[in-house]
């Protein structure tokens, strides 16, 4: 099958590799919308060009896409355009993930190496599950959300659409992150968290900016 990635940056690279060893996909070419990368090779994958060229590649029969930007908003945007495009969304699973058999997933959901996602959880279309991140059993991952490397959800815990989990975070047991909320990097929630606010620290506390750094 032939596919497209949309986002050539460092996310994009990453799944390219997963999408490799996994097989069963060529890509074809990135799309990106910085003009400095036309014509340019990513990891010998050429830059086509911006969602200009979505038209003649659907003309070229290529069907298949998968959007690999960090940025949750921008992630979620573009997966809507390609599909008015009419595109179907792909996921990209690294054959060192382990996931579980009773896991239910989404559309252009990113698994990468090393990580778990246990026994009837679910992730909704979008979701990335980064290097070695852990999904325990029953965790309900809303779309768009980001686990970044190294983060912990124990059994039964809530991620709602939009959120971040950064790097090496845990989330203790039958938690929710609600929708938008940024967890920083490092920090351990032992409390609900409510939409759209920062998070840091042992244990997470609330804290005023809200940017989300996530490479
Ligand atoms: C939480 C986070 C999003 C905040 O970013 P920000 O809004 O730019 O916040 P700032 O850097 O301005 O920091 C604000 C305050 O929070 C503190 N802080 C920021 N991140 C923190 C963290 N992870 N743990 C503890 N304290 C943190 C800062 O020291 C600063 O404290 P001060 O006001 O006493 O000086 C960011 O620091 C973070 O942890 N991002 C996750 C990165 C990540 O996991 N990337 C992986 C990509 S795949």
């Amino acid at each position: 099958m032939e596919a497209i990635i949309v986002g050539a940056g460092g996310h994009g690279k990453v799944v390219l590799e997963i999408l490799r060893a996994a097989g069963g996909v060529q890509v074809v070419g990135f799309i990106d919308a910085n003009p400095s990368l036309v014509d340019t090779q990513v990891l010998d994958v050429p830059v086509l060009g911006h969602l200009n060229v979505l038209p003649r590649l659907r003309q070229r029969k290529v069907h298949h896409a998968i959007v690999a930007i960090g940025d949750n908003a921008a992630r979620q945007s573009y997966c809507q355009l390609l599909q008015q495009h009419g595109f179907e969304l792909i996921n990209a699973i690294h054959p060192s993930a382990v996931v579980s058999p009773s896991a239910r997933i989404g559309k252009n959901v990113v698994v990468a190496a090393g990580a778990v996602v246990g026994t009837d959880s679910h992730l909704a279309d979008g979701v990335i599950v980064n290097t070695a991140a852990v999904v325990d059993h029953e965790c309900q991952v809303g779309e768009f959300a980001h686990l970044c490397p190294g983060s912990l959800l124990a059994g039964r815990v809530t991620i709602a659409a939009g959120a971040f989990i950064g790097m090496g975070a845990k989330v203790i047991q039958c938690l929710t992150v609600a929708s938008g909320a940024v967890v920083g990097a490092g920090a351990v929630v032992i409390r609900d968290v409510p939409p759209a606010i920062t998070v840091v620290g042992v244990p997470a506390r609330q804290i005023q900016t809200h940017q989300q750094n996530a490479g």
